[in-house]
């Protein structure tokens, strides 16, 4: 076989069989094919796309890449989540200690933030000692002993996704369904949870723009879960504005406490609520989504979902007097409000800009070497549909370096739209499967 003719067939608009895409990846894996026919092959996949067959044979190759880790020893039927990536979006943090207070076994691995986007690691690690880089013994144990165990990616999980992601990056071929759902997919499936719920992101803060690529997104992931054997369930979600009100490492921690403490955003909230009943159905645990809503409301109303997050933050060696009193969290020198110049109704709170305000904060990173400051951010104190009065307080920029906080708070100002109330109310979710 030679990538040569692989490249040529694509670039024809021929499919590939399953043999010609187990080449191409184990043999850039391995290094024997330079990135230079790769990229090329990517262009020509972007271009003349792939089948739903070759884009699950493609993530079948990924994840036969490297290892896969094998979590039958966890008992009981065990659920993982991902989300596509949004500004604010803090669910895994609440999601997470929801679900295992309900008896499913909750285990994931996840990403960090890069760009505008956040990541759950960052977040987590915001907490004093938490420490998401556990062995595979330690995450199993902890799901066992817990009902939770959240933890970073281990390097030799999907090595060819972490090549072909990084030649994307650089070769304008990262929007791509095919592309965007095996990398996603086979990082999922390396870890053989029973059951997956996918957030799928759209809006102007998400990767999907627009709603037909999203719910194309959506299928084309749930299809690969469920050939694969896992139960996986999609829903397409709001990223118009920001979710939730905080943006920022450990102010996203401080919200994720008081959501599980019963005291969070209405939208925060009742997303959890959707995503967790789902997946309590995917565990069997309920019968219908009704039941799953009513079992999660009483995990928060009770507590067990708040003392199941202290008893991740223990297990995994953080400092649980933070959660307890989150006033010792490291805070910003500098809080600046910034207020209204408009009498009105919030129209528009752009997700991606806000993101970006935040990542020039220092909540984010600009590249994967990017140190972050986790004490940073932006508090919303208005979201869209919400009336606001002339001098009142639009949102509260958290920082530690004035001068940027100040240029911040000129943008959130041109950010927020104010005018007439808006005729439809905004949509949490537009599409499930
Ligand atoms: N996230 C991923 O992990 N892969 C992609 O291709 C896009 C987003």
């Amino acid at each position: 076989m030679r990538i040569y003719d692989i490249i040529k067939r694509k670039r024809d608009g021929l499919n590939l069989s399953p043999d010609e895409i187990d080449y191409f990846v184990k043999e850039y894996t391995h290094g024997s094919i330079p990135d230079y026919q790769i990229s090329s092959l990517l262009m020509a996949i972007f271009l003349k796309e792939m089948n739903d067959e070759e884009t699950l044979f493609l993530t079948k190759a990924m994840v036969e890449s490297g290892e896969t880790v094998d979590l039958s020893s966890i008992k009981g039927l065990k659920v993982d989540k991902h989300s596509t990536g949004g500004v604010g979006d803090s669910v895994t943090l609440i999601l997470g200690p929801m679900i295992a207070a309900c008896g499913v076994p909750f285990v994931k691995m996840s990403g960090r933030g890069l760009g505008h986007t956040g990541g759950t690691l960052d977040k987590l690690e915001s907490i004093e000692g938490f420490q998401t880089d556990i062995s595979k013994e330690e995450f199993i144990n902890n799901a066992n002993e817990i009902g939770i165990s959240i933890c970073s990616q281990t390097a030799n999980i999907t090595p060819a996704d972490k090549k072909l992601y990084a030649l994307r990056d650089v070769t304008a071929t990262v929007e791509n369904i095919s592309l965007i759902a095996s990398s996603i997919m086979s990082k999922k499936l390396a870890i053989n949870s029973d059951g997956i719920i996918l957030d799928v992101k759209v809006g102007n803060g998400a990767f999907m723009k627009n709603l037909d690529e999203a719910k194309h997104l959506a299928k084309t992931m749930v299809n690969i879960g469920n050939n694969y054997g896992r139960n996986t369930m999609a829903i397409v979600t709001n990223m118009d504005q920001p979710l939730g009100n905080a943006i920022g490492n450990n102010l996203e921690v401080k919200e994720a406490i008081n959501t599980l403490k019963g005291n969070g955003p209405d939208d925060l909230f009742e997303l959890c609520i959707i995503l967790g009943s789902k997946l309590l159905v995917l565990a069997k645990k309920v019968k219908t989504e009704k039941e799953g809503r009513d079992l999660l409301k009483e995990v928060i109303n009770s507590g067990k979902a708040y003392n199941k997050f202290l008893e991740l933050v223990k297990y995994q060696h953080g400092d649980i007097r933070e959660i307890e009193n989150p006033n010792l969290f490291p805070k910003a020198k500098y809080i600046i409000a910034v207020k209204s110049n408009k009498k009105g109704f919030i129209k528009e709170i752009n997700a991606e800009k806000i993101g970006k305000c935040a990542l020039s904060l220092g909540a984010g990173r600009e590249t994967l070497e990017s140190k972050l400051d986790l004490s940073v951010g932006i508090m919303l104190n208005k979201k869209i549909d919400d009336e606001v009065e002339l001098g009142e307080d639009l949102a509260y920029i958290h920082t530690n370096d004035k001068q940027k906080g100040e240029l911040v708070k000129n943008k959130i100002l041109e950010i927020y739209k104010i005018g007439e109330k808006n005729k439809q109310k905004q949509t949490l979710v537009f599409y499930e499967i």
